[in-house]
């Protein structure tokens, strides 16, 4: 359950800047990744109570692992395009200097959406999922840290 812990204590933090954020006044690109950024923090949301609750639908948690996946690899890396960087956008400019860096991390959190998905379709026990859970929180903070710059 370790790893499900880090995820449970890695929730906290992302969601509460998720919805404290105002991303009001966004838009185009920047708001279009802001959406698809929350879009993710809900589902995170979801599986992150379900975990902590103690009941967990595999069939939600499945829909979660989907949904993120969805939104990750090449489709994350569409809403970057080079120096999209207007207001109130977080995002660092480190991003398009580093960009294999960023591919990087946008294919892993694909990957850990993707088996976070696949452990609930095979019937995962809750400390699986809380492990591919883990994983996958891992993969936004190592991305926020080198990329979001918290206003
Ligand atoms: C490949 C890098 C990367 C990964 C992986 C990533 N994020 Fe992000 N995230 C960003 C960047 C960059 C921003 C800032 C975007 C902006 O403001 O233009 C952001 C912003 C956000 C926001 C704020 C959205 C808003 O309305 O302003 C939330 C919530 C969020 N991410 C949740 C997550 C969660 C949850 C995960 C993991 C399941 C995740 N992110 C994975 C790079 C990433």
């Amino acid at each position: 359950m370790k790893l499900g812990q880090t995820g449970i204590a890695l929730l906290g933090t992302l969601v509460a800047v998720g919805t404290a954020l105002a991303h009001t006044g966004a838009t185009g690109i920047v708001k279009e990744r802001m959406d698809a950024m929350s879009e993710i923090g809900d589902h995170v949301k979801a599986v992150g109570t379900m975990l902590k609750s103690g009941e967990l639908d595999l069939a939600r948690v499945s829909v979660a692992g989907e949904a993120i996946a969805k939104h990750g690899g090449a489709a994350m890396l569409k809403l970057f395009p080079e120096d999209s960087l207007h207001p109130p956008t977080e995002a660092s400019s480190a991003i398009w200097t580093e960009w294999a860096k960023f591919q990087t991390l946008a294919d892993d959190l694909q990957v850990a959406a993707l088996t976070l998905k696949s452990t609930a379709d095979e019937g995962g026990d809750k400390s699986q999922v809380a492990e591919a859970f883990g994983t996958l929180g891992n993969t936004c903070k190592s991305c926020h840290e080198a990329f979001r710059i918290k206003k």
